[in-house]
């Protein structure tokens, strides 16, 4: 297997540590990239260490800022080389019904999950065309595929993630880079764990495999997008769900 070079989005979140940690099972290099203001960075590090990872690299970038991201990407090429596979995955939600949506919980979450693609995935792809070789795999999410009342925003969002996948593919099919989206069913990790408990019981009912995604169940899918033998996929969004929605 070639040995190539992964940054992660939102690394050190649940569904980042997970995808750090598939790719870096299976050899690659991974670059993991967290927010600036994320004060656990060396006791993640720590714990991924204890768990046999011990080879992260850390970069620091806020995804909605242009020019942090420009130097978190910069710092990740200094430190790790060119980059081969970006996962687009760091994202957040402001749920609320769009009757009381401010305009502030619109433009969070249309930054963080959507221009986050712009300004990150601006670094990189054009030198994975020059290259000839390159992965880019963008975490949407159902909500985006079938949209979820009491998000507004982030369904948007999420399906603009799609779009851009569509979009991107076409402009890159024939300079060896492919893009894919995944789009999860609902995770265990903290963004759903905050949603109110009798909101999630009713959430995990509807599930026909009556249970959350665990995050390796997609970190897997994105190793899987990342192999050389997903080279004639892209353009595609894969649905991991446990059954709740298909297109
Ligand atoms: N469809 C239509 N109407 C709904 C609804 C639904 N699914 N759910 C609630 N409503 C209605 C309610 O009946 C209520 O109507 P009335 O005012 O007429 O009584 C109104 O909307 C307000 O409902 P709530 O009492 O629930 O309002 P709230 O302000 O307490 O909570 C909310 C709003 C925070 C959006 C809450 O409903 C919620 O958390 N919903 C879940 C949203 C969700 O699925 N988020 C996913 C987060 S995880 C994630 O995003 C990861 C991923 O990609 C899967
Ligand atoms: P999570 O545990 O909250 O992780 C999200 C990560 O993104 C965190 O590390 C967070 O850092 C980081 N992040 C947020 N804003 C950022 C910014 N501006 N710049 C850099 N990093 C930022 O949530 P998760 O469930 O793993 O979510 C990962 C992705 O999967 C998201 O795009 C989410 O929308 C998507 N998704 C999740 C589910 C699910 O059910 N969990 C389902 C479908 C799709 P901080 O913690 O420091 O803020």
């Amino acid at each position: 297997m070639t040995q190539r070079i992964a940054l992660v989005t939102g690394a050190m979140g649940g569904l980042g540590t997970a995808i750090c940690q598939e790719l870096a099972r299976i050899g690659h290099k991974v670059v993991a990239a967290y927010h600036p203001e994320f004060d656990k960075k060396d006791e993640w590090l720590q714990e991924q260490e204890a768990a046999g990872f011990k080879d992260f690299i850390p970069v620091a970038g806020d995804v909605a800022d242009l020019a942090s991201v420009q130097a978190m990407v910069a710092e990740a090429e200094q430190k790790a080389g060119p980059i081969d596979i970006l996962v687009n995955n760091a994202g957040i939600t402001r749920d609320k019904m769009f009757a009381k949506m401010e305009r502030e919980q619109w433009d969070a979450v249309i930054n963080t999950n959507l221009t986050s693609l712009f300004n990150v995935t601006k670094q990189v792809s054009a030198k994975m065309a020059e290259r000839g070789w390159g992965r880019i795999i963008n975490i949407s999410s159902i909500n985006g595929v079938k949209g979820q009342a009491g998000q507004a925003n982030y369904s948007a969002a999420k399906a603009g993630v799609i779009g851009f996948t569509k979009a991107l593919a076409q402009e890159l099919a024939a300079k060896g880079v492919t893009v894919n989206a995944i789009a999860p069913g609902y995770v265990a990790t903290k963004m759903v764990m905050a949603i109110r408990e009798d909101v999630l019981k009713g959430i995990v009912d509807s599930v026909p495999m009556k249970r959350l995604a665990k995050p390796e169940e997609i970190g897997y899918a994105v190793a899987f997008l990342a192999n050389e033998l997903s080279g004639f996929t892209t353009g595609a969004t894969l649905n991991i769900n446990g059954g709740l929605y298909y297109q």
